[in-house]
């Protein structure tokens, strides 16, 4: 179904607060793989429209959108390799949406574990945007016919969500005009753990700093964050089985394979029967070998305000090369007068 569309990769990210190890090791890294592997081209998106469906104070909207656009880059992201775009700067973004949240039915929503989640018992007092947001990602994703996204695991839903919209759409106006996207859910860590408890996800929005690694954290405080990470008295097993009843130890398993870009099973292999003492004081210098410098350079471009806010610029013109025809389009199918 996707066969006749151009490989196209397509993600985002919310500019809504710190940026995470489980943002870096499930998105940004593999993004990064995927522009460097030229077999797609590749568009990536600071999605402040949705960051807006909860509460955002608007100057540390503007911060922490060229903040992230500062990580983008620092991790890897070429702005001429790559689109590389923040969501209200490309209009037919939000253009796109409106259709869609007449293709979506209220019930596809209503059944979204992530609405569920934030809204909580009170969705009465929640935005009328949280509850469409699934819908404007879709948006995000088939404004550029994309047939490949990258995420977390914890991204999977909307992203079925997304073929079903796009499948309505076709199914309803009779045409082939959205292809039926992939999701790329791929590695050792595309759910990266709480480093205090291995049963919730690491996640910018738990109270303690202390669960998670931020990209924009020192050397010592990486250092510290892992030494003070939970794990149990027991030695590394010598396979992967063995830990299958320690989450926190096998959450630190995948954090190592990801980046050493090796697989889970290599990194219990070559650590067996080591204490956890000794194997998170090595992971701590792997980590702070890896994201280090990607902080320094983060601290480096948001010197800058005024060459991020020149990026963005040139990433708006370049999307929109692509997005207005197919917005244009869309409406020609829906019957709107005009085009
Ligand atoms: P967001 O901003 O919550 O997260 C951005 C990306 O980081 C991944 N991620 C994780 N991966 C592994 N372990 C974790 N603990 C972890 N926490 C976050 C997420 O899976 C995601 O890939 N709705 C999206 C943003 C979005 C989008 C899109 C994504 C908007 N439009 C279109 C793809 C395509 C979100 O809130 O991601």
């Amino acid at each position: 179904m996707t066969a006749k569309f151009t490989p196209r990769v397509f993600s985002g990210m919310q500019p809504s607060g710190d940026l995470h190890l489980g943002n870096y090791l499930g998105a940004m890294k593999r993004w990064v793989d995927m522009q460097n592997a030229g077999t797609h081209e590749t568009v990536y998106c600071m999605v402040d429209l949705h960051a807006i469906t909860v509460w955002q104070d608007p100057a540390a909207l503007a911060r922490s959108t060229r903040e992230l656009c500062a990580g983008f880059i620092a991790a890897g992201i070429d702005p001429e390799k790559s689109i590389l775009i923040n969501q209200s700067q490309v209009p037919e973004h939000a253009q796109l949406a409106w259709i869609f949240n007449c293709v979506a039915r209220m019930g596809w929503m209503g059944r979204m574990t992530q609405w569920k989640d934030k809204a909580g018992k009170n969705a009465e007092a929640a935005s009328l945007g949280l509850f469409a947001y699934p819908a404007l990602m879709a948006a995000d994703i088939l404004i550029y016919h994309a047939t490949h996204v990258p995420v977390g695991e914890d991204q999977k839903q909307h992203l079925e969500l997304t073929r079903d919209i796009a499948a309505k759409f076709n199914h309803d106006y009779g045409v082939d005009f959205f292809p039926i996207t992939e999701p790329v859910i791929e590695g050792a860590a595309t759910r990266v753990m709480n480093l205090r408890d291995g049963t919730k996800k690491m996640s910018k929005s738990d109270p303690s700093d202390m669960t998670r690694i931020n990209m924009t954290d020192d050397a010592d405080t990486i250092a510290r964050k892992i030494r003070k990470a939970k794990t149990d008295p027991d030695p590394l097993p010598d396979n992967l089985g063995g830990l299958d009843a320690r989450p926190e130890a096998r959450n630190l398993v995948n954090i190592w394979a990801a980046l050493a870009e090796t697989t889970p099973e290599a990194v219990v292999e070559a650590n067996a029967g080591k204490l956890f003492g000794y194997f998170k004081q090595d992971l701590a210098e792997i980590a702070v070998e890896k994201l280090a410098p990607i902080a320094d350079e983060m601290a480096r471009l948001m010197q800058d305000e005024g060459e991020i806010d020149r990026i963005l610029a040139r990433g708006a013109d370049r999307a929109r090369a692509l997005s207005a025809p197919v917005l244009e389009e869309t409406y020609r199918i829906v019957g709107m007068v005009g085009r």
